[in-house]
């Protein structure tokens, strides 16, 4: 087989020319780029419908992106080595869960699970996959709520199935996770096992913080509730 004889970076390297070029990697993109907005739009409307009712916004901000061409090609030749040329685009829409994403950040950990159930319940939405590194954690800290939906989008030649990946997280494990992304990409650092574990002390701390201030909140509703 061609591909088992050459290197994964020559070989890399030539896939992304061609999916970069091509006519319909452009239309597949796009189709990602329109499920992101859908899904996006969903969230806005529940925020909207929040922020009116209860006087707060169940998230702080969404974050969106597409896969680069890079990684794309990385993890298709991973999943897929056979992977041939001409059947790139449908080897992107088999295997890859995660060429839209989207991030949502929200405050309080109650938040991430009532935005999900309310995505989730939706009629045109299929999950596909869940994986609750909130209840579950990574072995080195990691917490995150993540959702694999599959949303329809309609374009002019009719309606089409898309994934999206969906992570929930707080503000505090958003932290987290962008300073053990920066550890990721250094290696060979000498002190890395010293790092690696107060990174994981760091992800107890924070799992302790986002309970208090749950908390905290609870305290005021109840408070608000007496109140009125
Ligand atoms: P991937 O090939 O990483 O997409 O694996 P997977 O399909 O098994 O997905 P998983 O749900 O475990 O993780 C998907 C995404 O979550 C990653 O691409 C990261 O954005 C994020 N993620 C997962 N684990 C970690 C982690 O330990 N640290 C950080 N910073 N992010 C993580
Ligand atoms: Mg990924």
């Amino acid at each position: 087989m061609e591909n088992k004889n050459m290197k994964l970076s020559e070989l890399s390297y030539k896939y992304i020319n061609l999916l970069e070029t091509g006519q319909k990697y452009m239309e597949l993109m796009n189709k990602y780029r329109c499920a992101i907005m859908e899904v996006e739009t969903k969230l806005n409307v529940l925020n909207a419908e929040f922020s009116m009712q209860y006087d707060r916004n169940p998230f702080e901000s969404i974050k969106s992106r597409l896969k680069s061409p890079v990684s794309i090609i990385e993890k298709l030749l991973r999943k897929d080595p056979d992977l041939m040329p001409e059947g790139m685009e449908e080897s992107i829409e088999k295997n890859l869960y995660d060429v839209a994403g989207i991030r949502v950040i929200c405050a309080f950990q109650e938040d991430i699970y009532s935005l999900a159930d309310l995505l989730i319940q939706q009629d045109d939405i299929r999950l596909i996959r869940t994986k609750d590194y909130i209840k579950n954690p990574k072995p080195n800290g990691y917490r995150s709520l993540h959702l694999i939906l599959e949303v329809p989008v309609f374009l002019k030649s009719g309606k089409t199935p898309v994934k999206v990946e969906v992570q929930f997280r707080t503000i505090a494990m958003d932290f987290w996770a962008s300073v053990d992304h920066k550890l990721r990409y250094k290696k060979n650092l000498p002190n890395e096992e010293e790092i690696v574990e107060k990174l994981r002390q760091c992800a107890n701390v924070i799992a302790g913080l986002d309970n208090e201030m749950q908390e905290i909140r609870s305290m005021i509703e109840t408070g608000d509730q007496r109140q009125d």
